[in-house]
């Protein structure tokens, strides 16, 4: 089993990663906790395929274990299910001392940690993440947040789980579009802090050659992520080059309505688009926009997809993440070194449209 431990000031916890784990749940919280008393939340896919599993387990464990199951999907992450946790939370009785397990992807983590960092001012909650993106990035660093209709993620805080327990096998249940749709945050990994990782997944040419190394891959990622959240809890300096590729990829979600292009499928046209501006200024080294069509394709990933330049860039200007002085831009020097490149409002234009004919 890999173990990470992630150390913040007032916070300390581990990262368990071992194939098969879910069939030892009730082992690691007995270790862990004093509660006997478990509820899940999950949704109804998740559910479907991992429910009994986990259920059984904690039965076995001796513990006391209710679930509460909501619809799969974005539409989730809302006020509306907030409250229906609530009240399920109420209905079971949970007080100050009852585990809260997030089971699922980034949805899931998201609500099930904003739920435990309000419901009684706090409880405590673990996350067992079922999607790539859930394994290498959200379910880690305490980002916990519901949706506006007015956009995603606007309400939100950062509370740490305190456990995160990652079984790399419940990856094979993914549909390929899906399991792909991650490994555009695992390849990000690469392009930001460790060439050796992307030029490992180059050489890995089927998802059996993927899932052969998933272990390796994912504990890679974990520990590029662990080592950026204890340098900077908050996100106010080096945990934003995590969003390499996403000010765009963002953008490109919004542009087509969250209907055309997954997360991930958005961030990798965001990362193809982002390094061919900085090779067009002489901020990212020539040839690395090349590698990275390379290797979504390989990924069967999307790099481009075409847009009114300005009408991406109106909303790219509206994003959350800008300041009053600007937008924060994520670059690569080279593959494998990411820095922050601040973009005064009135020039992301002009910046911008170095990237228009990365999406024709
Ligand atoms: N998902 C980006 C972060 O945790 O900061």
């Amino acid at each position: 089993m890999f173990q990470i431990d992630l150390n913040l000031p007032q916070h300390q916890y581990n990262i368990f990663i071992e194939a098969h784990l879910l069939n030892k749940i009730s082992e690691i919280i007995s270790h862990l906790f004093k509660t006997k008393k478990v509820i899940i939340i999950t949704d109804s896919n998740v559910d479907k395929n991992y429910g009994s599993v986990v259920k059984a387990n904690l039965i076995d464990g001796g513990f006391d274990v209710q679930f509460i199951v909501l619809k799969p999907g974005e539409e989730s992450k809302s006020l509306q299910s907030l409250e229906y946790i609530y009240n399920k939370l109420l209905d079971y009785s949970a007080n100050r001392d009852t585990l809260l397990v997030a089971l699922g992807g980034g949805v899931i983590g998201d609500i099930t940690g904003f739920a435990a960092a309000t419901f009684l001012r706090g409880i405590k909650y673990i996350q067992i993440p079922t999607s790539v993106i859930a394994q290498v990035d959200s379910s880690i660093g305490g980002k916990v947040a519901v949706n506006l209709e007015r956009g995603k993620n606007l309400i939100g805080s950062f509370y740490h789980p305190h456990a995160v327990l990652i079984d790399p096998e419940v990856l094979r249940s993914l549909e390929d579009r899906f399991f792909f749709d991650g490994m555009a945050e695992v390849i990000k990994y690469g392009l930001i802090k460790d060439s050796q990782l992307f030029n490992n997944l180059m050489s890995y040419k089927t998802k059996e050659e993927i899932m052969a190394n998933i272990e390796y891959i994912i504990s890679t990622c974990c520990l590029i992520k662990k080592e950026i959240v204890e340098k900077d809890e908050k996100d106010i300096g080096e945990r934003m080059l995590l969003n390499f590729g996403h000010t765009i990829g963002h953008g490109i979600e919004a542009y087509y309505e969250y209907k055309t292009y997954t997360h991930g499928e958005a961030v990798a046209i965001g990362m193809y688009c982002i390094s061919g501006i900085g090779e067009q200024l002489g901020l990212t080294a020539p040839g690395c926009n090349e590698k990275i069509k390379a290797i979504l394709q390989q990924y069967h990933l999307p790099y481009k997809a075409p847009v009114n330049v300005d009408e991406l860039l109106e909303i790219i200007k509206n994003d959350k993440k800008v300041f009053d002085d600007g937008l924060n831009f994520i670059l690569i020097k080279d593959i494998g070194n990411a820095y922050i490149n601040k973009v005064k409002l009135q020039d992301v234009s002009i910046f911008l449209k170095k990237g228009a004919e990365c999406n024709e």
